[in-house]
């Protein structure tokens, strides 16, 4: 049966049932008309699947299962064919375990480096956050299983998440917020999307309207399922109006009843009903067929997660080559994630993981020797009596390497960190260390930004975020030169808490958030505003060098609904072979709105070997020069742009012009108020404001002339009717022929 035959032999209580969760994680069958359940589960970077499968339990009643870097670490990466790989591999581990949906990934983005989930989450920017996004789902569902795209929308800080209204405007949602989801919805389809606990100017998302059905299924043309976050459904009859199929968890059929209730009072149509039953139906019908006995590939995840995790890696200093390490060397591993790592982060996607590797294990034997010293308690932030005996065994070596960053409660859902910076034990413990040992190399490990108040006494900085299960192991292929570092930080590091875009209303007050920062977080908010930082985003080294030659865009304007290609040469210049990160900016310099001084609209990663170059090829549609336009509820482009390769947002190495031409015409009513500047440039407009002027004698010459014989271009037309010779009721006359053909002009180009 398919499921338009089965809703319609459905009884109202039937249908009522499926709008919550049959328990915790399932999403219930139809039993009657032989429609199966469907098992959820955590996610993203791996199976957070429970052995009592109904209900909520710690992380160590789930199974065992692969632990892949998480989002914040995979986007450092900026590949995604590798984000498609473990896609692909979590798509298997959810086959073998008999899972239908998996609940990521989260797309949302990382407003202030305090959020608590931010190594959930990809990025600072849209552009690749959404791309990763998209390589995440796609390798996924590309194994019949779903994915659960996550938390719709801007659920950007766990502080009272909900509670807060976040008070954001039109433009910043969907150049920023929006867009993170907006591609992989249309792109990649995800299967099922979560909304999210917060209010988005005061609607929550779970009975959001505008949210659900007006953008996201009429507008973006969705037709998978939503379901809520956890305890995230604020009133169950708004919700089901608003587009949002299912509530997790169940509610033992309290919620149910209040559904049935509300259409036998005629406070719920059948059709609404009906409508968000057919959505959950047409997901429960693509129930996978299970393999037989299938087990999780557990050597094999492993071995992606250790590529994965290198992949990853960002090398942020390596001053005088001091890295790789040599063969034969001495070398002092200090620090307690030598031994014991940081590789994923805490609460609902805190997952028991098979097989955590540490570097002091995976290190054993490539050195001339190796010793170790903890350096610090993981439990105690201020406690320095372990430092002296960590400084002697640096003094032994002829290099130290401390691990070091933030300890696991440090960051985790349910609450925000309230500065950037390490336990200052770890802080005293590298200075101490790098005052008696020149060869200082820091491993870090955390998964959002940090303050580094130590990176101009150490000779190297080598930042894992969080790993996954092989970080031991990966972190000894950067160290040894195996691997190459080629991530780039997908994250502004900055230089303190309060240069942050959104330190002034973070986390906002009286359960308001204020985005007042707009258009302007991450790297768009320090270059307009000349901020400097410690490391910018996109920025990361290598053991080799690439240089670029011959940027060429396969045409030089672009009109509305074009595509234009840019082409560049890559070569690795040194002596290794490695992998680059190719990055373009667009940069508007048309002056026509407010813009950030340049943004990443095209990426791509590529391996060369030493003396190798590549082309590499990367489109750019009318999106990635168009801003939203709230008074044409359009994307928007006009004039002058630039396409601009770079090292990383702040490095610019190769530019090319491109003019871009809107099919749009604003839209323009004259009124008494309107300018000069305004008028002038319109087809209509513009010619009846020069005859106008011309009969009074003022001439085209002196009416727009730039030497200052004119009249001043920002005056409303009313000032001006004296210069015009015009009385006030000859000027509301002029206005209203001139708004009438300017409208007749309109409809006619429709
Ligand atoms: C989280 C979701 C998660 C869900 C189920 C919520 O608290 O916000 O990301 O999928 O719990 O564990």
């Amino acid at each position: 049966m398919n499921p338009q035959e089965i809703l319609s032999q459905m009884t109202l209580t039937e249908k009522a049932d499926l709008c919550s969760g049959a328990d915790f994680w399932h999403i219930p069958g139809v039993p009657r008309l032989g429609v199966q359940p469907m098992l959820v589960c955590d996610g993203p970077h791996g199976l957070r699947k429970h052995i009592d499968s109904a209900i909520q339990a710690g992380f160590y009643e789930a199974v065992s299962t692969a632990c892949f870097p998480p989002s914040a670490c995979m986007a450092n990466s900026f590949d995604v064919a590798l984000e498609e790989e473990v896609g692909d591999a979590l798509g298997k581990d959810c086959q073998a375990e008999q899972i239908g949906i998996l609940l990521g990934p989260g797309a949302n983005l990382k407003r202030s480096p305090l959020c608590g989930r931010n190594f959930e989450y990809f990025s600072e920017d849209p552009y690749l956050s959404s791309r990763m996004a998209d390589g995440y789902i796609r390798g996924l569902q590309q194994n019949g299983v779903g994915c659960c795209l996550k938390h719709f929308a801007a659920n950007n800080q766990e502080y009272r998440r909900l509670n807060v209204s976040d008070v954001v405007d039109e433009r910043t949602l969907r150049e920023l917020y929006l867009a993170s989801f907006e591609y992989p919805i249309k792109h990649a389809k995800p299967w099922s999307i979560m909304c999210s606990y917060n209010r988005i100017n005061g609607t929550y998302s779970s009975d959001n309207r505008w949210l659900l059905t007006d953008l996201l299924r009429k507008e973006w043309g969705y037709e998978g399922m939503v379901m809520s976050d956890w305890f995230a459904v604020n009133d169950r009859i708004a919700g089901i109006k608003a587009g949002l199929n299912l509530e997790m968890p169940g509610t033992d059929h309290d919620s149910n009843r209040q559904v049935e209730l509300a259409v036998l009072e005629g406070k719920l149509s059948m059709e609404e009903l009906d409508s968000v039953v057919l959505d959950t139906l047409k997901i429960l019908a693509r129930l996978p067929q299970w393999p037989e006995n299938a087990t999780l590939p557990w050597e094999k995840d492993h071995a992606l997660a250790r590529k994965a995790a290198a992949e990853s890696a960002v090398l942020l200093k390596n001053q005088d080559g001091v890295l790789p390490l040599w063969d034969n060397q001495k070398v002092a591993f200090i620090g307690a994630f030598a031994k014991t790592p940081r590789f994923q982060g805490g609460g609902s996607s805190h997952v028991n993981a098979h097989n955590v590797t540490n570097s002091w294990d995976a290190a054993q034997g490539r050195f001339a020797s190796l010793t170790y010293a903890s350096g610090y308690d993981l439990s105690k932030d201020e406690d320095d009596s372990l430092i002296p005996a960590a400084v002697e065994t640096a003094k032994r070596a002829d290099i130290a390497v401390i691990f070091a960053g933030l300890p696991e409660h440090y960051e985790s859902e349910g609450y925000d960190r309230t500065h950037l910076n390490l336990p200052p034990c770890q802080n005293r413990l590298i200075s101490q260390v790098a005052a008696v040992q020149p060869n200082t190399v820091v491993v870090l490990m955390g998964g959002s930004a940090m303050v580094l108040p130590w990176r101009d006494e150490v000779k190297a900085i080598l930042y894992l975020c969080l790993g996954g299960e092989a970080v031991g192991e990966a972190a000894v292929d950067l160290l040894t030169g195996a691997v190459s570092p080629s991530g780039r930080l997908a994250e502004t590091f900055p230089l303190r808490l309060e240069d942050t875009p959104s330190y002034l209303d973070f986390p906002g007050h009286d359960d308001l958030v204020p985005y007042h920062e707009n258009i302007f977080i991450g790297y768009r908010w320090y270059l307009a505003r000349k901020i400097p930082v410690q490391y910018p985003f996109g920025y990361g080294l290598s053991y080799t060098s690439f240089s670029y030659a011959n940027l060429r865009l396969s045409q030089s304007t672009i009109t509305q609904g074009e595509a234009i290609t840019a082409t560049v040469e890559v070569t690795n210049t040194g002596s290794v072979p490695g992998a680059e990160v190719v990055q373009l900016y667009v940069a508007d310099h048309s002056g026509r709105t407010s813009r950030p001084p340049r943004e990443l609209k095209g990426f791509a990663k590529v391996f060369l070997q030493p003396r190798e170059t590549k082309t590499v090829s990367l489109e750019l549609d009318w999106r990635s020069f168009a801003w939203y336009d709230v008074q044409l509820s359009d994307w928007y482009a006009q004039g002058s742009f630039e396409v601009q390769i770079c090292a990383d947002c702040e490095r610019v190495l190769l530019w090319a012009p491109v003019e871009a031409v809107s099919k749009i015409q604003r839209p323009l009513v004259v009124t008494r108020n309107s300018t000069l500047d305004q008028l002038l440039p319109h087809p209509v407009a513009g010619p009846a404001v020069r005859k106008l002027f011309a009969k009074a004698g003022i001439t085209d010459e002196k009416l727009t002339h730039p030497d200052g014989h004119t009249l001043p271009l920002d005056y409303p037309i009313r000032n001006l009717r004296y210069e015009a010779q015009l009385t006030i009721g000859e000027l509301e006359d002029w206005m209203e022929k001139l708004n009438q053909s300017i409208r007749e002009a309109e409809s006619c180009c429709e």
